[in-house]
């Protein structure tokens, strides 16, 4: 193993940032700390503003409203080139008739050194990636995940503090994005700085961030740990962007909530009168239709591999549950009835 394009990670600051193109406001005053070495995820919609919150960080943007600082040095107008970051974007745009060796060089244009210098820090950087032995070739001989990993070793090779990431793996079809995540994870660990990884995958977020921020139309709804913030979203909106979420009306007072004409102990807060129940359908218990507390008839039966999708039907609330196959018998027949229990800490009261 070769010397490390350590450098420690940088520490980002963005603190009321907003942006404005023309009369659309598309960052609304975005405060966030983002620790060094961490690996964070900027997680929301198509246009809610993650790549334009990169490009401000990355300085392929102008910072007209608040502040980004990294290592609390503030960044309004210095240069992409002068900040001690660099980007990986979703298309990797390697030159197709230059060689790995060549692209990866391609990313130390404005640090010059020695020949043998810079075929040191190629081959470091492309260790990192594990595609030793693959710098003579041409982008076209090369996988999908393959290109990629150039273009991130492209990135590396100028040692930043921080690397921002969007969308890397977006081209790439389902499973092979599962192994550069896993990839990924291990290189964020192995090179130590902070990574920032903008995505509108939900599951990648939450699989392979320290944290995240879930953002919603430029603004920030919350910011938190991958458990935390699928655990105890801030709202409904979290909750619902955030895997699968039977979002149900209900009425709280101390103790608990009156939800689908029963009565279920809960902890609700500082929140009372009318609210939105939120229940993973992972913690959906199906039992015998007369011992639960709730009754619901079975709509559909699923069986999804790994765990089974129940549809249910509570008068005209429709909700899921999640059964893992683990031999157990299924309590719910399709078309037939089935009783649901919900422990009290698989509920979250939202305040409406
Ligand atoms: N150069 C530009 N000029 C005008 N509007 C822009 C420009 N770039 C982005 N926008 C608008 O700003 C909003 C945020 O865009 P941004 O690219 O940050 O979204 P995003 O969260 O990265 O979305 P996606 O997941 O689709 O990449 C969008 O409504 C977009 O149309
Ligand atoms: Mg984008």
């Amino acid at each position: 193993m070769g010397e490390q394009p350590v450098n420690g990670g940088g520490r980002i600051e963005l603190q009321a940032l907003s942006k404005w193109y023309g009369s659309q406001h598309v960052l609304d005053a975005i405060d966030l700390v983002i620790e060094p070495g961490e690996f964070f995820s900027l997680l929301g919609p198509s246009g809610c503003g993650k790549t334009t919150t990169l490009r401000l960080i990355g300085g392929f943007e102008e910072i007209e409203h608040g502040a980004v600082r990294i290592d609390g040095v503030d960044m309004r107008g210095v240069p992409p080139e002068r900040r001690p970051v660099n980007t990986v974007f979703q298309s990797y745009a390697l030159f197709p008739h230059k060689t790995v060796a060549d692209n990866v060089a391609f990313g130390l244009r404005f640090q010059p050194g020695t020949k043998a210098e810079t075929a040191r820090r190629v081959g470091e950087a492309l260790e990192l990636v594990r595609l030793n032995g693959y710098e003579a070739r041409k982008p076209h001989q090369l996988s999908g995940g393959q290109q990629q990993r150039v273009a991130l070793a492209r990135s590396l090779v100028l040692r930043p503090k921080v690397l921002l990431l969007d969308e890397p793996l977006g081209a790439l079809d389902a499973k092979l994005r599962r192994v550069l995540q896993v990839e990924l994870r291990a290189l964020h660990r192995e090179v130590g700085i902070t990574f920032v990884y903008v995505t509108h995958d939900q599951e990648e977020a939450l699989t392979m961030s320290d944290r995240l921020a879930v953002m919603n139309t430029g603004r920030v709804e919350q910011v938190g740990a991958p458990r935390d913030v699928y655990d105890e979203p801030a709202n409904k909106y979290v909750a619902d962007f955030l895997g699968l979420a039977n979002l149900l009306p209900a009425t709280a007072d101390v103790g608990g909530v009156d939800l689908l004409g029963a009565r279920i102990a809960a902890a609700t807060g500082s929140t009372t009168g009318a609210c939105t129940v939120l229940v993973r359908p992972e913690r959906m218990q199906l039992v015998p239709p007369d011992s639960g507390q709730l009754r619901c008839s079975v709509e559909h039966v699923v069986f999804a591999g790994a765990a089974t999708h129940v549809h249910l039907r509570s008068g005209e609330h429709v909700l899921q549950a999640v059964v893992p196959n683990d031999g157990s018998p299924l309590a719910a027949v399709e078309g037939g009835e089935v009783g649901v229990d919900l422990p009290p800490d698989a509920l979250r009261v939202l305040a409406d």
